[in-house]
């Protein structure tokens, strides 16, 4: 894909010339997914890491096959994540993940354009469904989602270590929209 830049952000898929910013990548993921100054976070309900060095790594290094991550970055600074999941996908699907913002640059559009520019990506690829799954007890975020296109689809998957629920018997939501 051909960058998107605005203002002074860019948002792009990453290569392995990212390999030295991977700590970088996996801090805003955490910061976002933990921090008491994000407006929505996944940290109150899912104990630990969200990602972790070798995660993004290997994301890196394996981009494209067949997964994707794409980072909004301001200068060297790496703002926002989403990866977009082909594994283990209909082939008309691809499903969004990691949607992070860093929460100094949130509630200012940056996680609608992370979506908007995964959306772009995902047409390209020639997939017209893109999905995301939601905890269900996350009614702010699912809300947001909502406001940007996403119906919930009734389907539900349980969350892969259940050890680190704080909210005991919490699933994901499927939410998908057409695109
Ligand atoms: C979810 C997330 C990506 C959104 O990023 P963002 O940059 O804040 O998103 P935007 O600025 O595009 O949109 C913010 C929206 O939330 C709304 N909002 C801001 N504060 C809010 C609050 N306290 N409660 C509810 N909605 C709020 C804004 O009004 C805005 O609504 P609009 O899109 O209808 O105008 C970001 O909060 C984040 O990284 N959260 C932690 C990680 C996470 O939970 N990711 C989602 C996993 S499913």
């Amino acid at each position: 894909m051909a960058p998107i830049v605005t203002d002074n952000i860019i948002i792009r898929l990453v290569s392995m010339d990212d390999k030295p910013v991977a700590e970088l990548i996996r801090d805003t993921i955490n910061t976002a997914y933990s921090s008491q100054n994000s407006w929505t976070r996944e940290g109150d309900t899912i104990a630990g890491d969200r990602a972790t060095t070798e995660m993004v790594e290997r994301l890196i290094l394996e981009q494209g096959k067949p997964n994707h991550l794409l980072c909004a970055f301001d200068g060297s600074i790496v703002v926002g994540t989403v990866m977009v999941q082909l594994e283990d996908m209909k082939p008309n699907e691809a499903e969004i993940r990691m949607v992070a913002v860093h929460p100094s640059y949130q509630s200012c559009g940056m996680g609608r354009r992370l979506v908007d520019a995964s959306t772009e990506f995902i047409r390209s690829l020639g997939r017209d469904v893109m999905s995301i799954r939601v905890l269900e007890n996350r009614t702010d975020v699912m809300q947001w989602y909502v406001r940007l296109g996403f119906v919930a689809t009734g389907d539900r998957m349980n969350v892969l270590d259940e050890s680190l629920l704080k909210v005991k018997g919490v699933t994901f939501l499927k939410l998908s929209r057409s695109i």
